[in-house]
């Protein structure tokens, strides 16, 4: 949230800006979240005086079932001339999770070179942190996780299946450019903070592609004397995040590292329902796609109570993406402002409020 005006003015004037969205609502809570979403980024349009033109995809578990697909093979060709994708979550019990990630988040990711994958962890006022004397305004970082390459290989196999020789190899892959661009990405965000960038390492333990990350890690942080820089190993990484978050301004991960740390961090500022999420493509060759950090939550689907804060606020970071800068804060603020207020509540934040309660209250703060 950088600290514009509700009632600021809308981005540019002239004709009217007009962005067309591809919707994909997923599974479970997906379906509940992604329309306050909407419902939020419609009146943002409205009051910032551009267009959003949606079409929605039914691609999730549930076309899975039925076709065998959770997407269909030209999917990304039909995704492509879009200036975003807005996702809500997919996986759903009965169909694996790892088909449902291969099936559809990932080929997106990797297609269209998303190869950043950024969460702001911040703890915002009116929401309970699990963490003893923690205030907002302690609490304000980012994780920016490579999201195209490292642990997350398709690399390896299985051999001698079924016997007691079988065996199971998975080969992580580390390129230099994939290291360079993620960490150029981090140095330049922490230029617009407070320039301090974190590395999350493991070089004691992994012998070649950890030393290899701090290697670049240095040369990169070279290009860039005005930022400070430190680094940990993971281990104690997720340790510091739990008792000093306030050390932290941009953290930057490898593919798996960066995933653990992006869950973790929502986790320390309140509820999970609350954490928004960005695929980005910085050079914008291709689309971007936000989505919330959590999952479909089988658990909680079809009651309504979901919450859908996280959607909202991805909603944000992608009109942020977008150009919208003004109408992107409005959104934030007006979360902000909602939460502070206290009510609506879902129960995931201790009161018996509706996905819908929460979406309008936070349209009506919009103004
Ligand atoms: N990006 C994605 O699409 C994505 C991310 C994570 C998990 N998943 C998938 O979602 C399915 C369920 O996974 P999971 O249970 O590990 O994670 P989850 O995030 O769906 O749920 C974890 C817990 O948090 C709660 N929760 C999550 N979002 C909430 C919200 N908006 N409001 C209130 N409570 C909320 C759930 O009720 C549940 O108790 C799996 O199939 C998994 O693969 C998908």
């Amino acid at each position: 949230m950088n600290g514009n005006n509700i009632g600021g003015n809308g981005g540019g004037g002239g004709a009217a800006r007009r962005y067309r969205i591809a919707l994909i609502p997923g599974d479970g809570i997906g379906n509940e979240v992604v329309p306050e979403g909407q419902r939020v980024l419609e009146a943002a349009a409205r009051r910032y005086g551009f267009e959003l033109t949606w079409q929605h995809f039914d691609w999730s578990c549930e076309r899975f079932a039925k076709t065998g697909r959770m997407m269909p093979e030209d999917g990304l060709d039909r995704l492509r001339l879009f200036d975003a994708i807005y996702l809500g979550a997919v996986g759903y019990p009965g169909v694996p999770d790892h088909v449902s990630l291969w099936g559809l988040l990932i080929p997106i990711r990797r297609g269209f070179r998303q190869y950043i994958n950024l969460r702001p962890v911040r703890l915002l006022q009116g929401v309970e942190t699990p963490l003893k004397d923690r205030r907002p305004g302690d609490i304000d970082f980012y994780v920016v996780r490579e999201n195209n390459e490292g642990e997350y290989s398709e690399i390896g196999g299985r051999m001698y299946e079924g016997t007691e020789l079988e065996m199971a190899v998975q080969q992580a892959m580390f390129t230099r450019q994939g290291c360079d661009r993620v960490m150029r990405y981090a140095f330049e965000l922490a230029r617009t903070r407070k320039k301090h960038v974190s590395s999350a390492t493991k070089s004691n333990g992994i012998i070649h592609s950890m030393p290899y990350w701090d290697e670049r890690f240095a040369a990169i942080a070279s290009e860039y004397p005005d930022i400070k820089t430190d680094q940990y190993h993971i281990d104690i990484l997720t340790a510091h995040f739990v008792r000093h978050p306030d050390w932290f301004d941009v953290v930057v991960a490898s593919n798996l590292f960066g995933d653990i740390l992006s869950d973790l961090g929502p986790a320390v500022v309140g509820s999970i329902g609350i954490a928004p999420g960005g695929n980005i493509n910085p050079e914008k060759d291709y689309p971007s796609m936000f989505e919330p950090v959590h999952g479909s939550a089988p658990d909680i689907a079809g009651k309504g109570i979901a919450n859908p804060i996280g959607q909202i606020w991805s909603g944000a970071m992608m009109l942020d993406h977008l150009g919208e800068r003004d109408a992107a804060a409005a959104i934030e603020r007006a979360i902000e402002v909602v939460l502070a207020a206290g009510q609506p509540r879902t129960p995931d934040l201790g009161g018996n409020a509706t996905t819908a309660d929460l979406g309008r209250a936070i349209t009506e703060a919009l103004g």
